[in-house]
C-alpha cells in the first residue's frame, strides 16, 4: 500500500489520479484522521500502516495567491516545513521510503549563459536574497531538513499547469490577470509531474533532489500568445513595464522566476516532454470549468 498526503490539493489530486490510472492501491488520511504536525501521532500511524512508500503533497501556497503566505505565516511554516520535518524524522526511523514535493521557487533567474540551475547548485534566492518571501523560505528550510534524511526523494516542480480550468492552474491565473509580467520560467505540466513522482518511487531512483520541470523555458508572452492562438483567451494582454511597477501594488510579494535543468531526472529515465510541446498538447485538450 502507498500513502499519499495532501491528496485533496491541486498537486496531490493529480498524483491520486495517476495512482488510480496505474491501479495502485493507496490511502490518503485526512486532517482529522492524522495530525501531521504531531510526531507521536505520525509515528504511531505509520508504524501501524507500514506503507511501501509515501508521497507528501501537503503544503500551503497562500490564498488567493502567494501574497497570502505573508499573512498566514504559521500555517505556511507548519504545512511546508514542520510536516516534512516530522515525516523525515518518523519515516527515516521506520525505514519507509518517501518523496516530498518541494518547489523551484528557491531559485531566481538562470545561469549567466542562460542554462538552467542544476541540483548541484545552491538555491541562491531563498537563502540570501532579501526579496525572498516567507513561502520560498519555508520551502527552502524543508529542503535543508530533508537533504540529510535517509530514503527521501525531493521533487522541485515549478508553476504547475494543466488542461482543466482551475484557480490553481497557471493558465487560468494568467487569463484572470489584467496585466502580465514578462519573465522567463521553467514550468511543470501537472499530470506529467504527477507521473514522474510515482515513477521515481516505483523505479527506486536514487535518493536526493530532482528538478521536475518540462525541459526548456518559456516567456509569459509565449504562454499568453498560445492561449490566444488556441482561442482560449482573446484578451489583448497588457504588460508591466518592469518588476518595480509590478511590485508597486501594496502587499505584493516579489515572485522569483527561474530556469531549472531537469537533466538529472531524465538521466534516471524519467523524461517530461519539452515545455512548448507539452503546452501545445495541454491547450489542445483545454476544458472550461
Ligand atoms: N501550486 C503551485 O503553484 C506549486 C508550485 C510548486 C510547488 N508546489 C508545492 O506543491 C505542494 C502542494 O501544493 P498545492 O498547490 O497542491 O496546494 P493546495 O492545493 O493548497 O493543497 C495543499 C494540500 O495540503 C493539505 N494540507 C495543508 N496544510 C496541512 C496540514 N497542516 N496538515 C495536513 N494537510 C495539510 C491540504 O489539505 P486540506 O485540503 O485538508 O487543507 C491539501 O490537501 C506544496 O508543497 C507546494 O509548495 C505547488
Amino acid at each position: 500500500m502507498i500513502v499519499l498526503l495532501g491528496a485533496s490539493g491541486y498537486v496531490g489530486s493529480s498524483i491520486a489520479w495517476r495512482l488510480r490510472q496505474l491501479g495502485a492501491a493507496f490511502f490518503s488520511p485526512s486532517h482529522s484522521d492524522l495530525d501531521l504536525t504531531s510526531r507521536d501521532a505520525v509515528s504511531a500511524w505509520f508504524a501501524d500502516k507500514k506503507p511501501e512508500f509515501v508521497i507528501n503533497a501537503v503544503g500551503f501556497t497562500g490564498r488567493p495567491n502567494i501574497d497570502g503566505t505573508e499573512i498566514e505565516k504559521w500555517r505556511c511554516l507548519q504545512a511546508n516545513t514542520v510536516v516534512p520535518g516530522v515525516l523525515a524524522d518518523v519515516l527515516g526511523g521506520l525505514g519507509i521510503r518517501w518523496g516530498h514535493v518541494s518547489s523551484g521557487c528557491i531559485f531566481n533567474g538562470a545561469n549567466a549563459d542562460g542554462a538552467g540551475f542544476t541540483e548541484d547548485e545552491e538555491p541562491q534566492f531563498a537563502i540570501s536574497d532579501p526579496r525572498a518571501g516567507w513561502y520560498a523560505q519555508t520551502k527552502w528550510m524543508a529542503e535543508k531538513l530533508l537533504r540529510d534524511a535517509p530514503g527521501v526523494i525531493i521533487w522541485r516542480p515549478r508553476i504547475p499547469f494543466n488542461a482543466v480550468d482551475n484557480e490553481r492552474n497557471y493558465l487560468t491565473k494568467l487569463m484572470r490577470y489584467d496585466r502580465l509580467l514578462e519573465v522567463r520560467n521553467s514550468i511543470s505540466q501537472l499530470e506529467e509531474f504527477a507521473a514522474a513522482t510515482v515513477q521515481s518511487l516505483q523505479e527506486r531512483i536514487p535518493d536526493g533532489v530532482y528538478n521536475a520541470t518540462n525541459p526548456g523555458s518559456i516567456l509569459t508572452s509565449e504562454v499568453a500568445e498560445a492561449l490566444r492562438r488556441h482561442g482560449i483567451c482573446r484578451k489583448e494582454f497588457q504588460y508591466f513595464t518592469d518588476e518595480n511597477e509590478f511590485l508597486a501594488h501594496p502587499g505584493r510579494v516579489y515572485r522569483a522566476s527561474c530556469v531549472l535543468d531537469p537533466g538529472k531526472l531524465a538521466a534516471q529515465g524519467i523524461r517530461m516532454p519539452e515545455v512548448h510541446e507539452s503546452l501545445e498538447r495541454t491547450l489542445h485538450a483545454w476544458k472550461r470549468a
